[in-house]
């Protein structure tokens, strides 16, 4: 018998046998998605979901900010998330890397239920799911927003013209993002020197 036949049922075995494990045994397969090293998109541009961004840094919360368009008997929450690597690198040079990924994810404020009789809590709903993300490559500006309909869905992009872009350029803190609402990072951008001029100026001027 030759060494090839010998060992090619053995090898086909062991494919059997592991495509009929995968069958038997795995959970259903994921929806690809954004890894939390870098951003990823399918063929016609929209952005994969980045699945698992309640397992990055979370960065604040507002309520009821007033640039969010909402009914207006709608209490809202936005969290907003960053993936780990951007994060660690934000800390030692107050600026964000090629490869940021953004998530800011808006629930219902809920008042009523189990115990609670005052102030608001956090619905299980999401409400809507929007991604800032820096790719220098691939974005004119270094920047594109992304808007999802569930963290399941890939997210289609907002076009630059949005009014998304103009407000973040004009009044991020820190290189088109909203670093002066992050309480854990402002600081550090401060130390380092990052808060951009107009920020900068914004905050000097007389309050209104
Ligand atoms: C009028 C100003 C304004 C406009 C317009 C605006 N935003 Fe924002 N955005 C903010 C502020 C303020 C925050 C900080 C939220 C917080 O602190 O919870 C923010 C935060 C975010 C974040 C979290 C990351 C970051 O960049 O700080 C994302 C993602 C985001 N906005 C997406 C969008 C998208 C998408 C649009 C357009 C559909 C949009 N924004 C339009 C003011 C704006």
């Amino acid at each position: 018998m030759s060494l090839r036949s010998l060992h090619l049922p053995g090898v086909l075995a062991l494919a059997g046998a592991s495509i009929l494990a995968a069958y038997a045994f795995a959970p259903p397969r994921p929806t690809p998605a954004a890894s939390d090293a870098a951003p990823a998109y399918a063929q016609n541009g929209d952005m994969l979901p980045p699945a698992n961004y309640r397992e990055w840094i979370y960065l604040s919360s507002g309520i009821d900010m007033s640039y969010l368009p909402r009914p207006a008997d709608m209490t809202m929450f936005d969290n907003v998330f960053v993936n780990p690597p951007a994060y660690r690198s934000f800390l030692s040079t107050g600026t964000w890397p090629d490869k940021t990924i953004l998530v800011l994810e808006a629930r219902e404020a809920r008042d009523k239920g189990s115990i609670n009789q005052a102030g608001h809590y956090q619905g299980t709903e999401i409400m809507g799911l929007e991604v800032h993300v820096k790719d220098t490559a691939r974005f004119p500006g270094g920047w594109a927003f992304f808007d999802f309909d569930s963290p399941a869905a890939n997210g289609t992009l907002i076009p630059s013209r949005a009014p998304c872009y103009s407000c973040h350029l004009q009044h991020g803190a820190v290189d088109t993002t909203f670093v002066q609402f992050y309480p854990t990072l402002l600081p550090v951008a401060q130390q380092k020197g990052t808060l951009s001029a107009d920020f900068l100026k914004e905050s000097a001027a007389p309050a209104k």
